[in-house]
């Protein structure tokens, strides 16, 4: 049952020091990290300064190991499933690159899959002769799972989709997929890099194996944080593309014996100032609800797009019947890239999604590259207007 509660908007503004700096619409980029998560990379650094970073690690076990709690509950998996990494691309990767091709497999993904997936989708395709096949879109842009029904056969080896796009407000539908994925016994990895934080992600109504997420965007971490989910039942038939003595402990002259959890993926050498903070902002998303996040985020994107539709010149790209908190759009005749730079100057923070970070969504729709303005939970209903208000003015001087 989704909780009514609202975000306290005040509470969740005075948590953030950047609120004072800047109007911060650019969190599909990095998010403004929240107080405590500040104050506890920069306390844990203080500790390894004053004591030694393995002492520290040893003083603070406790804590540190509790990260894999929170991420797991935040998703609804168990701590042996969840990995921690450096970002997300790495959990990504490190689970495809586990997963074995031959040729003639097909690997079924969406036209607005993210470029870092495809390339490497287009790297095993060369290795191994797997083919990539593009789901098409339904009538609203979203991907079609009548028609990724219709695509599947004994040859489908992976079904791997970017669940919110990088370059706009489109939320495919992740547990539809995972249905028939299910239904099939189609390995189903997800990406959840733009959805985590920003809504409620449940692995087992998702039915995905296989997830990705980073830190730094909607759940408010730091930079250079991110995690992996593998399902218990395919865990153990994952291999790593790479593996250090933590991954797979070296018990015998020629020999080694992979760990049975998700931390197979993982290296021994980690910055546990950092998982603290994201524990910490796990912690702080669940805390406020990721349902009263999810109604706020979608309320101030539509609070945008209603603004930014009365710009004569202005055009929104975003697709799906209902569009999440990633804002897409171009002004006639501007360069997106000047149009950043002059809300920059107005200390409005945005950024630009070139075609190269979607391209076959970008040339199938012909899109240049569009500006890219996403609000979070803690911006106010007055920032969203003065920035609307600024793009009307470059628009319209
Ligand atoms: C949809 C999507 N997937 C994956 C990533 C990669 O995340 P990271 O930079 O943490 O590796 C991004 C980053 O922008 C993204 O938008």
């Amino acid at each position: 049952m989704p909780s009514a509660a609202s975000v306290d908007l005040e509470r969740a503004r005075a948590d953030t020091p950047g609120v004072a700096n800047r109007i911060h619409l650019n969190n599909a980029g990095a998010a403004l990290m929240p107080g405590p998560v500040i104050q506890t990379i920069k306390d844990y650094t203080d500790l390894e300064a004053a004591i030694g970073g393995y002492e520290a690690a040893g003083q603070e076990a406790t804590r540190i190991d509790g990260v894999y709690d929170s991420v797991a509950r935040l998703i609804g998996a168990t701590r042996d499933e969840i990995a921690l990494t450096e970002n997300a691309t790495v959990a990504w990767d490190m689970a495809f690159y586990a997963l074995a091709f031959q040729a003639g497999d097909r690997i079924l993904t969406a036209q607005a899959e993210y470029a870092a997936n495809y390339v490497a989708y287009l790297q095993v395709a060369k290795r191994t002769g797997a083919v990539i096949e593009v789901i098409p879109n339904d009538e609203t842009g979203a991907l079609n799972p009548r028609a990724l029904e219709s695509m599947i056969d004994e040859r489908v080896k992976l079904i791997s989709i970017t669940w919110i796009p990088t370059n706009g407000g489109l939320v495919n539908p992740a547990a539809e997929i995972g249905r028939i994925a299910r239904s099939h016994g189609i390995t189903y990895l997800l990406d959840a890099c733009q959805a985590v934080g920003q809504m409620p992600v449940d692995v087992n109504e998702l039915n995905c194996d296989i997830l990705s997420a980073t830190g730094r965007k909607f759940l408010r971490g730091p930079r250079g944080t991110g995690f992996l989910y593998v399902r218990r039942k395919l865990l153990g038939e994952l291999e790593p593309p790479m593996i250090d003595h933590f991954a797979a402990p070296w018990t015998s002259p020629d020999g080694y014996t992979l760990r049975s959890d998700a931390r197979r993926f993982e290296t021994w050498e980690n910055s546990y100032a950092l998982r603290l903070g994201l524990g910490v902002a796990v912690d702080y998303a669940q805390s406020i609800g990721l349902d009263a996040i999810q109604r706020r985020c979608i309320a101030l994107a539509d609070q945008l797009r209603d603004l930014l539709r009365k710009i004569p010149g202005a055009t929104i790209h975003d697709l799906g019947a209902h569009p999440s908190a990633i804002v897409s759009m171009t002004v006639d005749g501007a360069d997106s890239q000047t149009i950043k730079a002059h809300l920059h100057e107005k200390r409005v923070n945005v950024s630009v999604s070139g075609p190269p970070s979607t391209l076959l969504d970008a040339s199938a729709r012909r899109l240049p590259p569009v500006v890219r303005l996403s609000p979070h939970y803690y911006n106010s209903e007055a920032e969203i207007t003065q920035a609307a208000d600024l793009i009307r003015r470059f628009a319209c001087p």
